[in-house]
């Protein structure tokens, strides 16, 4: 979603804004734009479309103020176009916005009833004009800031840049994060750390309804209530910061090919080797004593929590309720006190996650919370906390932080299964040895890419691509037919392999391919029967599966994509390589923008 820098800086900062807007761009964004004060004065450029065209008009008119904030934005209210591209401003000030303001429309109205006359379509024109009115009543930036944010409803950040104050930026934050980069007199301001690695590894993190003054000497901060506030400082890990494609294209095939690295790190945090057993973080509640477990998140996150399931019941005879986050914040769901929600998230800043969250502990749960980002909003609200050590994820299309959560999901499960007496030592150590194995089993399924290339030209040829899978499976082709239609703008469905006779297998036809997900398990037969009616139809199968399942389908398939062999346990981590490995080369044969897919934000902080 939309991306906010700011610099206080000792010479020209117009680029180093748009260096930093550019560490934002994996958030997605449709239009750009600087401000700063030459002499006082406020100047602003902005452009339509990628930051090449934004560079492209600053090198024919550059800004030159030593103090400036900058804006990716990913249109909310209003067209992608100039006009609506932020900053926006007055007079009197700029301003650069994250999130919604829910209620802009009663405000534009009180405000055009005094006369105030809008430029565009946005929500966020609403926060330059209240803030412009209060300046004109007299009050100072402070003030009128101040008495702008109670009044606004709904999810943000914002950043001020005013007129004639060459030492002072205000940001604020609501729902959407906002970070505060410390400098050698210079002061930053970012949407997150990774937009002010360049400048600074001190960060602090704004923590929600603060708002903060920053000059070259320093921060003051206040909370909601108007009352100064500390905030402490953190040294961020240079690991964190490292977001380069090394010798890969795009980002998501660097971070494909990262697993085997990336799922290990985060197997070993969770596992005892030696011991054979799983090693949950500290943990406020015990499984033994749960009823129930909720989980609740979205699009990919979603798809690992619904994998999680089947773990949990199996394995832990734990019952799990499931559901998006955008409908169990608002359906009400009965929640007993005591009992335990999981929420997982890569970024740990998605609203509607956020809001899960909050809805569980408003009832007295626990909430555990899988995150990429540890010093996420997610991270910060949740009893406890079970990191993804799946390092930065780039490419808008979720790969490695997918198969880190679902590492940390099993291992919890395992541990649950031994807590509650239904694994035993020898069950609990197999389990975890086969958690152990990953790693060298993504390798070698990495190994069949160029297999995988190929067969993806015959998808690219395809309107429309229905992915089957029964069990673990099942998440995983609704996983993998998302993967498919956001970065190849196919469209792809996912469905449990059964429910083909109830509906889908009507759209069977020679055109549409069908990809069926199926490691030799105990539902193999069952898959395979389903096979069989697609063929039986004329339809066109893609099959995935290891060594014995090609051999025992026996089928004739138009490609077969043979996985190496696994514990069925661990295949929906194993296979994901495979289902991502597809999406992604069939974009890249389409020449569609792989890392950052129209329409589409990496971090959704709005609903
Ligand atoms: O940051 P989160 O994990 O909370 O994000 C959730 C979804 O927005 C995310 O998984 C999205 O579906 C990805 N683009 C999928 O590739």
């Amino acid at each position: 979603m939309c991306g906010i820098v700011g610099i206080l800086g000792k010479a020209a900062v117009a680029t180093q804004v748009v260096d930093a807007l550019k560490r934002l761009e994996y958030r997605g964004y449709d239009s750009a734009g600087v401000a700063t004060l030459e002499n006082g004065r406020l100047t602003r450029c902005r452009a339509e479309g990628k930051l090449r065209n934004l560079e492209l008009k600053l090198s024919e008119a550059p800004l030159t103020g030593a103090i400036g904030i900058g804006h990716t934005r990913w249109a909310t209210h209003g067209r992608p176009n100039e006009v609506n591209a932020h900053p926006h401003a007055t007079a009197k000030l700029a301003v650069v916005h994250n999130g919604i303001i829910e209620n802009f429309r009663e405000l534009k109205r009180e405000l055009e009833a005094k006369g105030v006359v809008f430029e565009t379509e946005t929500d966020t024109e609403v926060v330059a004009q209240l803030v412009t009115d209060a300046l004109q009543e007299g009050r100072t930036p402070l003030e009128a800031v101040g008495t702008t944010l109670p009044r606004l409803r709904g999810a943000f950040a914002l950043a001020f840049l005013f007129e004639g104050e060459a030492d002072q930026l205000i940001g604020a934050r609501h729902g959407a994060p906002l970070a505060i980069g410390h400098g050698d007199g210079e002061m930053y301001l970012g949407s997150d750390a990774l937009a002010l690695a360049p400048f600074t590894d001190q960060v602090t993190y704004l923590e929600d309804g603060d708002w903060a003054v920053l000059t070259r000497a320093g921060v003051t901060i206040r909370d909601a209530g108007g009352h100064p506030v500390e905030r402490p400082r953190q040294t961020i890990p240079t690991g964190s910061f490292i977001a380069s494609k090394g010798n890969h294209r795009h980002f998501m095939a660097k971070e494909i090919y990262e697993q085997p690295e990336v799922v290990g790190r985060t197997i070993a945090h969770y596992v005892d080797f030696a011991a054979g057993r799983a090693c949950p973080p500290d943990l406020p509640f015990s499984f033994r004593d749960l009823r129930r477990l909720s989980i609740s998140a979205c699009g990919t996150a979603y798809y690992a929590g619904l994998v999680a399931k089947y773990w949990f019941e199996r394995l832990a005879r734990l019952p799990v309720e499931i559901d998006v986050a955008s409908e169990f914040r608002y359906r009400e769901a009965p929640l007993d006190p005591g009992e335990l929600t999981i929420v997982v998230s890569q970024s740990g800043e998605t609203a509607d996650t956020l809001a899960s969250l909050r809805y569980a502990k408003s009832q007295g749960q626990h909430v555990l919370s899988i995150v990429n980002v540890t010093t996420s909003t997610i991270a910060r609200e949740s009893g406890a906390l079970a990191p993804t050590l799946a390092g930065p994820e780039i490419g808008v299309a979720s790969t490695k932080a997918f198969t880190c959560q679902l590492a940390v999901l099993l291992s919890l499960a395992i541990a649950a299964g031994r807590q509650r007496g239904v694994l035993d030592e020898a069950e609990e150590r197999r389990l975890v040895d086969a958690l152990v194995g990953v790693p060298g089993l993504m390798s070698e399924a990495l190994r069949g890419e160029a297999e995988i290339e190929l067969l993806a030209r015959e998808i690219a040829k395809a309107k429309d691509v229905l992915y089957l899978g029964r069990g673990t499976s099942f998440p995983l082709a609704l996983e993998g037919a998302l993967k498919l239609k956001e970065i190849s703008y196919i469209h792809a469905e996912g469905y449990a392999a059964g429910e083909l006779k109830h509906g889908p297998i009507a759209l069977i036809d020679d055109a549409m391919p069908v990809i069926v997900i199926a490691p030799s398990d105990a539902v193999f037969e069952k898959t395979v029967s389903n096979m069989q009616e697609v063929a039986a139809r004329g339809g066109r199968i893609l099959l995935v599966t290891d060594r014995r399942g090609a051999a025992e389908a026996a089928m004739d398939t138009f490609g077969t994509v043979v996985m190496p062999d696994c514990d069925p346990v661990v295949s929906p981590l194993v296979y994901a390589v495979a289902i991502q490995l597809l999406a992604y080369h069939t974009a890249v044969f389409m020449g569609k923008d792989v890392d950052q897919p129209r329409n589409l934000a990496k971090s959704v902080t709005v609903e």
